[in-house]
Order: C-alpha cells, then sequence, then structure tokens
C-alpha cells in the first residue's frame, strides 16, 4: 500500500450500526453517487471508480450492499482479485472528485492523486479516502452476471448496446464508518 495514508485518525470516524444510519441512502446513491476504492497491486495505487447503480438492503439475513460494474472497468479486474474492499459516500463539496473517478480508468491514472484525496485504511488491508462522510466496509459473498433472458422489460436492453452486461456484487457490510460532525 502507499505510504502515508491515515492522515486523519481513526478518532475521526465513528463506528455505526446500519440501523443506525441517518442519511437517505436513496439520495446518497442517485445524487451523491458511490464511490467503490479498491487496491490496484500492480500500479501499487488505490483505484478510485464512482458508481450511482446499486442498494443497500437485507439478504440472506445479512446486511448487504449491491454493486453493478460494467465488465470493462479496471475496477471490475481489481474485485475479482480482492475479497474486501470499501465503498464511500463523499460530501457534495467534493463532488467534482467524481467528474475524475466517473470518467477516467484507474488502468492508466492515479486517481488518488489526480483528485487531491487523502488514503484511509478502514480496515486490514481495505483503503478508502479520509474525506469521506460514510466508508462501508464490505466484503464480497455472492456475484453473477446480469444477462439479457432475465431483463423482463426489453427496454432495459438500451443499457446494453454492447452485451456488456454488468456484474453484480452483493457485499456483506462489515463495518460502517461515519465522519464525525
Ligand atoms: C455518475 C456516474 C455513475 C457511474 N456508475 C457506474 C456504475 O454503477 N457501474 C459501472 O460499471 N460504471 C459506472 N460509472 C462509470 C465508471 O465510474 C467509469 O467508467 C470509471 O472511469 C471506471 O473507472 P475504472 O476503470 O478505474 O474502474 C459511472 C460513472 C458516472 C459518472
Amino acid at each position: 500500500m502507499r505510504k502515508g495514508g491515515n492522515a486523519m485518525a481513526f478518532s475521526d470516524f465513528s463506528v455505526i450500526k446500519a440501523k443506525e444510519l441517518e442519511t437517505n441512502l436513496f439520495h446518497n446513491i442517485a445524487d451523491d453517487w458511490l464511490l467503490i476504492c479498491t487496491y490496484d497491486e500492480e500500479n501499487k495505487r488505490e483505484n478510485l471508480m464512482t458508481a450511482s447503480w446499486g442498494g443497500f438492503g437485507v439478504l440472506w439475513g445479512r446486511e448487504v450492499c449491491f454493486l453493478f460494474v460494467r465488465p470493462q472497468r479496471h475496477t471490475h479486474a481489481l474485485l475479482d482479485r480482492c475479497e474486501r474492499f470499501s465503498v464511500s459516500v463523499l460530501p457534495s463539496s467534493l463532488h467534482d472528485a467524481h467528474k475524475i473517478c466517473g470518467r477516467l480508468s484507474g488502468r492508466d491514472t492515479d486517481k488518488m492523486a489526480m483528485t487531491g484525496l487523502t488514503e484511509y485504511r478502514p480496515a486490514e488491508g481495505v483503503v478508502s479516502v479520509a474525506e469521506s462522510d460514510y466508508i462501508f466496509v464490505v466484503k464480497k459473498i455472492y456475484e453473477d452476471t446480469l444477462k439479457e433472458s432475465g431483463m423482463l422489460d426489453p427496454s432495459l436492453m438500451t443499457n446494453y448496446a454492447q452485451k456488456d452486461f454488468h456484474t453484480v456484487y452483493v457485499c456483506e457490510i462489515e463495518k460502517i464508518l461515519k465522519k464525525k460532525a
């Protein structure tokens, strides 16, 4: 991992339970957007990807988040190689960071450096950004690829002109950190 992370102390965040969340996750996902943070061993740097499709809920009696990642994303390759990673909500003042994280690929860009965000490690072997309002440390427990045969509304296929069906990742939420006021 890149040296010099954790510029902010662990005490800048409180550990909360899912049922203590007071934020509107629909607003966070659709309007603030999520930041999927993974670690790229090959390039020895964090990778940050903007995501606005996903959800939080309960499955198999576990608190989970669902993420949908297209196969061509660098993040997809990095998710294939890791078990745990993080999903963050940034404050709206940092929305511009998503213009980089949602447009450029970590294959050829150090997005942490370009955005000026600060590495933060919310758990052993997991990277995130210190500026987050919320950090979800998650563990993949199921993945599958969406299929054309499953699209009950044929108009959904307008999202798949290249047949690049998303992989759905169901991830158990292991820890939630909330930035202290
Ligand atoms: C607002 C917004 C939301 C996005 N949501 C997703 C998403 O949910 N799934 C996905 O695969 N790509 C999504 N993208 C596209 C990726 O963020 C984008 O392709 C990114 O450059 C991929 O980075 P990577 O190659 O480093 O993984 C979104 C982009 C934007 C701007």
